[in-house]
């Protein structure tokens, strides 16, 4: 649900499978299950964990004949205290149940954040593994009067969660927070030069369209 993309940042989550040697994937907060199935493009296994009934229901119906998927259902930070001891290779972590308003569930503890990196960071290949949070302006400055402020960390806080038991490189881009093995920090920046050169070559394309029209209404007009 964050403001750049709706859903995990492909791109950039690609970037760093691909950078940093990821083969599975472990998502909290499935709702529609929409960025579950981009995870599942990338990497062999991916795990997702929901707390509405109601979600986890549509999400294993949705990826029913995906085994390389499953949907767990419960508290993301419990279900991760679980699932972390058997996540033997570097995974890419998208940790994304935070309360999201509507008949999203959560409403009671709208941010299970820091228990989820308690909980991750018992699997042995923690330190490897990269994290992905989604909606890094809630934690820079809560947008909605209406969330329950006292339930939501500051970056800060977060920030030194996720280096209280590893070196962690952390970032924000795309409204998403970044923490991944020190090595993490040059395939990020990778992505975002390639982004950038990308951008700024589409913007250039767009203004030369903009002239050439221009150009062809005065020649219309007569115009020298
Ligand atoms: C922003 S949505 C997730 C969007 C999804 N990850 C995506 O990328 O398309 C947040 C989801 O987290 C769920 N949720 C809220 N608190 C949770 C918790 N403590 N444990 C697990 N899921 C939770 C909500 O029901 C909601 O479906």
């Amino acid at each position: 649900m964050g403001l750049v993309y709706s859903g995990v940042p492909a791109p950039l989550a690609r970037a760093l499978v691909d950078g940093l040697g990821l083969r599975l994937a472990v998502e909290t907060g499935t709702n529609l299950g929409e960025s579950t199935a981009a995870l599942g493009e990338m990497v062999d296994r991916v795990w997702t964990v929901e707390l509405s009934p109601k979600y986890v229901e549509w999400a294993r119906a949705r990826h029913a004949g995906t085994p390389a998927i499953t949907v767990l259902e419960g508290d993301s930070a419990a279900v991760l205290a679980g699932l972390a001891p058997r996540i033997d290779r570097p995974a890419l972590y998208w940790l994304d149940a935070h309360w999201c308003a509507g008949d999203s569930a959560g409403f009671e503890a709208q941010c299970p954040l820091l228990a989820e990196i308690d909980a991750l960071d018992t699997s042995p290949t923690a330190a490897e593994s990269a994290i992905l949070i989604d909606d890094a302006s809630f934690f820079l400055a809560c947008p909605y009067p209406d969330y329950r402020r006292s339930d939501w960390p500051t970056f800060l806080e977060v920030a030194d969660r996720l280096r209280a038991r590893h070196p962690r490189y952390i970032t924000t881009l795309l409204d998403v927070i970044i923490a991944t093995p020190p090595a993490g920090r040059a395939v990020v920046e990778r992505f975002w030069q390639a982004k950038r050169d990308a951008d700024m070559e589409s913007s250039r394309e767009r203004a030369r369209q903009a002239e050439e029209a221009l150009r062809a209404r005065s020649a219309t007009r007569g115009e020298p």
